[in-house]
């Protein structure tokens, strides 16, 4: 072993490392062990239940109503292509490091323990708030179709909006505990269930892009690219244009190029998911093998579904006239298709749920992952004696995320679950190199190619799509990442297991 149990940078460094050796031996651990059930066709199930949803069913419309115009299709190739360059590095460590999550196991083995719990509480925002957010937008979907059969929810339990100002929205409360409960039950029950929910989700994508195809006009793509346009923020600083716009003093501007690279930006929400597969690597039967494929295959399949959806819903459409709500259904309804437009909302209503509990499943493995390792409370990573599921910390995030759900509203939030994820991606990129140079010896069933070039064109890939948030988001990154810096101080770093040793706290 090139390095030892602490790294060669001392017990009581930040910088100390687990050993990949170490990281999988925890695994088989008797009572923190989970059980072994997944195939690589199960891994892309997982992908593709938690991949499509809020971004390409919502966030499509806002995108090119707003920013990109119909050009949207081409900000999801965009990010399409961020997604892929990261996602070949997320490959190789799960390969490598086949231990339950994600890029939180990955940079404990490469980057060191500060890194990694930075990683951690940063994936925090990418998991149970964007699990929060798609609760929201699954619950606009059911209330749309409530409304269909003449039902209606007072609007103090309708959820947070602009028009209704402060309101609880139960059903995404509702929908989060109950998935909460599916999960503390065992993965096998969820992971029938999730295969019956994608098939329906696919096959309602699939009916928009064969029959939308059929509603196209032409020249609702004139213009393609809309040309840019000032937001009239009046020359002040405008803390809620994107950051790179701020930085170089351009005056805050939709549409035109940098709208699609704006626009990159939001709808990389839709993307978000596909390292997720990767959190699951402890329950994957043969993770050397099944893992590059699950996570690439996810990949692959859902840029190809995103950028024919959008191609197909700004053709049925003018962008100007898309809803924000629903574009994908009311596009078929403007068309004069309503039969099509019921079976949409109700087939993107199932279809939120499984995007809704992977992510909570993806947040409590990590978390899971977390405590094992000391960094927090050890009862957290105590298996059901019966399920084998985590259940203490599968319990108090899943009420927790029910919580953000219920008081929430997705405008605010997307984008920031969008910068924690990409900073993931940065700081995963970053570790393959380091990996590949403090442990050459490991072996990689999944290599990246051209080492380092590609994961450094992947962190700047990354890196440009987080300038192009805005500057508001940034803040609100900046200090949740400050506040997780000052409780590692505070709690993880004198009861990390490789400080004092199994989670206790060090005398
Ligand atoms: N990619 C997931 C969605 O679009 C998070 O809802």
């Amino acid at each position: 072993m090139s390095q030892g149990k602490t790294g060669t940078r001392g017990p009581g460094g930040v910088l100390r490392t687990k050993t990949v050796e170490q990281s999988i031996s925890d695994t088989e651990e008797p009572d923190h062990r989970l059980s072994k059930s997944l195939s690589a066709f199960d891994l892309m199930v997982f992908g593709v239940g938690v991949v499509i949803g809020t971004g390409i069913f919502v966030l499509t419309g806002a995108v090119a109503k707003e920013t990109a115009g119909p050009a949207v299709a081409v900000s999801f190739a965009v990010s399409g292509l961020v997604c892929a360059l990261a996602a070949i590095c997320y490959a190789e460590f799960a390969s490598t490091v086949p231990v339950a999550g994600s890029a939180y196991t990955f940079a404990y083995a490469s980057l060191g323990e500060l890194p990694a719990w930075i990683i951690g509480w940063d994936l925090m925002l990418e998991l149970a708030l964007g699990c929060a957010v798609v609760a929201v937008g699954w619950s606009g979907y059911i209330r749309s179709l409530l409304d269909n059969a003449g039902w209606q929810l007072p609007e103090a339990l309708a959820g947070t909006s602009e028009q209704t100002g402060f309101a609880f929205d139960l059903l995404a409360f509702l929908l989060v505990l109950t998935l909460t409960a599916v999960l503390v039950a065992g993965m096998r029950l969820s992971a029938r269930v999730t295969s019956v929910i994608v098939a329906v989700k696919v096959a309602v994508v699939l009916i928009v892009i064969v029959v939308g195809a059929f509603f196209i006009q032409a020249d609702n793509y004139d213009p393609f690219v809309p040309p840019a346009r000032d937001t009239g923020s009046g020359g002040g600083a405008d803390i809620g244009a994107p950051l790179v716009q701020l930085l170089f003093g351009y005056t805050p501007s939709t549409f035109g190029l940098m709208g699609i690279f704006t626009g990159a930006a939001i709808v990389f929400f839709a993307y978000i998911g596909f390292d997720i597969v990767a959190t699951a690597a402890e329950e994957t039967r043969n993770p050397q093998r099944d893992l590059p494929r699950g996570i690439l295959g996810t990949l692959a399949v859902t840029t190809v579904l995103y950028i024919a959806v959008s191609i197909v819903v700004t053709g049925m459409q003018k962008y100007t006239e898309l809803s924000v709500d629903a574009p994908l259904a009311d596009a078929f309804k403007a068309t004069g298709h309503p039969f099509w437009a019921g079976l949409i909302s109700f087939g993107a209503a199932v279809g939120l749920t499984t995007v809704c509990m992977i992510m909570l499943l993806g947040q409590t493995r990590v978390f899971f992952a977390m405590s094992r390792d000391g960094l927090l409370p050890k009862t957290f990573s105590q298996v059901h004696p019966r399920f084998r599921t985590p259940y203490r910390s599968t319990v108090l995030l899943g009420v927790t995320a029910a919580v953000i759900a219920g008081f929430t509203s997705i405008s605010e939030l997307a984008e920031l679950v969008n910068i924690g994820t990409l900073f993931a991606f940065v700081v995963t990129a970053l570790g393959v190199i380091i990996l590949r140079r403090t442990r050459p010896d490991l072996p990689r069933s999944f290599r990246t190619p051209l080492v380092p070039l590609l994961p450094v064109v992947s962190v700047l890939a990354s890196g440009w799509l987080m300038l192009n948030l805005s500057g508001e988001t940034w803040l609100r990154f900046v200090v949740w990442m400050a506040a997780g810096v000052l409780l590692y101080f505070l709690y993880g770093r004198r009861r990390s297991r490789l400080h004092g040793g199994a989670g206790r706290p060090a005398a």
